[in-house]
């Protein structure tokens, strides 16, 4: 089945509440349970209210939702204007399908190619190990780990400083 990518908008926010909630996604994420979709409406149109200076896509099979990713300014200072973090989550029926790979792929060109965005960070749990190969796949290296980062389910878990710096920066014609 081929994968399609567009970018968010707010009628997703239905899919996203049940996208973000799922217990095997949720707890992989920062997210906190009881996720809603009132909630995600009011979020997405705040995001897609800064559509330039971020990205957030969504990944359909079918015609159907089957993942999410984004890049998000790392900070405002203008010294980090060159810095995104980068989160994403695929559905689990869809898992290892080829989908976190898609959306990889259409967020690394859009940051490497046409935003400017020299450095990409992240923080995944270190247990998680699907991400981090995914991660590790397209050039992200672990930096470091911060140890009790955030509760997850009753334990302060640990994370890693993962990123990935653009192997070819844009040059002057
Ligand atoms: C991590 C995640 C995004 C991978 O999505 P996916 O659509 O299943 O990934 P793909 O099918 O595109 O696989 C891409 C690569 O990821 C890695 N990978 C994915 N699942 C894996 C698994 N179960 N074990 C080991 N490697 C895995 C592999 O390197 C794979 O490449 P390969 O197929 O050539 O071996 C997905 O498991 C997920 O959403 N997990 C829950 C949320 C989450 O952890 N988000 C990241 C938070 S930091």
């Amino acid at each position: 089945m081929p994968i399609t990518l567009r970018r968010a908008r707010v009628e997703d926010a239905e899919a996203f509440a049940a996208h973000m909630g799922h217990p095997l996604v949720q707890p992989m994420l920062l997210r906190l349970p009881y996720t809603d979709a009132a909630v995600w409406r009011t979020r997405l149109g705040e995001t897609l209210n800064a559509s330039s200076d971020q990205l957030l896509l969504v990944a359909e099979i079918d015609g159907v939702f089957a993942g999410h990713g984004g890049l998000a300014p790392a900070g405002t200072q203008l010294r980090r204007r060159h810095v995104m973090g980068l989160g994403m989550a695929v559905a689990p029926e869809h898992w290892r399908r080829g989908v976190g790979n898609a959306l990889m792929l259409g967020l690394l060109d859009w940051a490497d190619r046409w935003a400017g965005v020299l450095r990409i960070e992240l923080q995944v749990f270190t247990d998680n190990a699907p991400a981090i190969a995914l991660y590790r796949r397209h050039g992200f290296e672990i930096e470091g780990t911060h140890r009790a980062y955030a509760l997850r389910d009753g334990v302060y878990a640990d994370v890693h400083a993962m990123a990935r710096l653009n192997p070819q920066p844009p040059r002057p014609a």
